[in-house]
């Protein structure tokens, strides 16, 4: 695998790669991966001749300096794992590589921005903007994949790539989740015994939902998956939603795409989930 940290020589090998008519495809992340990651990964080599990933923690999309200050970095063992999956190329610069001191940056992504996750982290769909239209700039790949797990994440991306015209197909590939149910995600490192056990509840609530959706009105189902959640010892729920999956607005039953979501602390960890009600 070819590792680049400079923006100036990732630029250059690539250019020569599309010269020679290569495809490409690109997994953008944070580190930290998990066979999620790496599913991202092996979906990108199936339909492209050179596969890029990038790991960068991205200071301008977390809200909570905490939060930033303990973001894993385990970056040794990404690197074994990406040689593993049969990654091409990695790109992991600095900070100063991709960000000028004092850099201001807003794209206006309408009421996107400020529903669901956007209401408890304000700011973080700016900073993931910024992020990913800089990557897109530098990589310039023919389609780039993401994790339906950050489902608002792929329609704000989505959404930035047709206000911008980017030339870049998106891919939304599917959630993967532990043999018990909870989806994988770089946080659940931080997750206690007991967090882990109590998390549960997020995955069991979802297929609840989706099981039992056509047996009652929409509120109730939406009261009760909230009623099993808050119940759940040392689970604290932000927020469950039942929506269309186009807009992010509440479902109601002739909606044809139906996505429940949901946000919740386990412990001292946010987690984020969702499931596909109604494709
Ligand atoms: O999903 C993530 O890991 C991040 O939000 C992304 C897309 C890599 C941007 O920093």
């Amino acid at each position: 695998m070819n590792i680049f940290t400079k923006t100036k020589d990732i630029e250059e090998y690539l250019l020569q790669l599309r010269q020679a008519g290569k495809t490409t495809g690109f997994v953008a992340t944070m580190g930290a991966l998990h066979q999620g990651h790496l599913s991202l990964i092996q979906q990108a080599q199936q339909s492209n001749d050179v596969v890029i990933c990038s790991i960068f923690v991205n200071p301008t999309q977390f809200n909570d300096p905490a939060d930033l200050e303990k973001y894993p970095r385990p970056i040794a063992d990404d690197i074994q794992k990406l040689e593993q999956a049969g990654c091409d190329i990695l790109f992991n610069p600095e900070v100063s590589e991709i960000y000028a001191d004092h850099e201001q940056w807003h794209l206006n992504i309408g009421e996107l921005e400020h529903l669901l996750e956007g209401k408890f982290r304000p700011g973080h769909y700016q900073g993931v903007t910024q992020v990913v239209y800089k990557l897109f700039n530098i990589i310039k790949p023919d389609t780039a994949y993401f994790g339906q797990k950050d489902y608002q994440q792929v329609m704000v991306i989505s959404k930035m790539v047709q206000l911008l015209n980017m030339p870049v197909k998106l891919v939304m590939c599917a959630i993967l989740r532990e043999p018990d149910g909870l989806a994988m995600s770089s946080r659940n490192i931080h997750l206690t015994a007991d967090d882990r056990e109590h998390s549960l509840i997020l995955s069991k609530t979802l297929n609840w939902v989706k099981d039992n959706f056509d047996s009652d009105k929409i509120v109730e189902i939406k009261a009760a998956a909230e009623q099993q959640i808050t119940s759940e010892p040392g689970v604290e729920l932000e927020y469950f939603e039942i929506v269309d999956g186009d807009t992010l607005h509440p479902a109601n039953q002739n909606t044809k795409n139906i996505v429940a979501l949901l946000a919740a602390r386990v412990g001292k960890t946010r987690l984020i989930d969702n499931m596909i009600i109604r494709p």
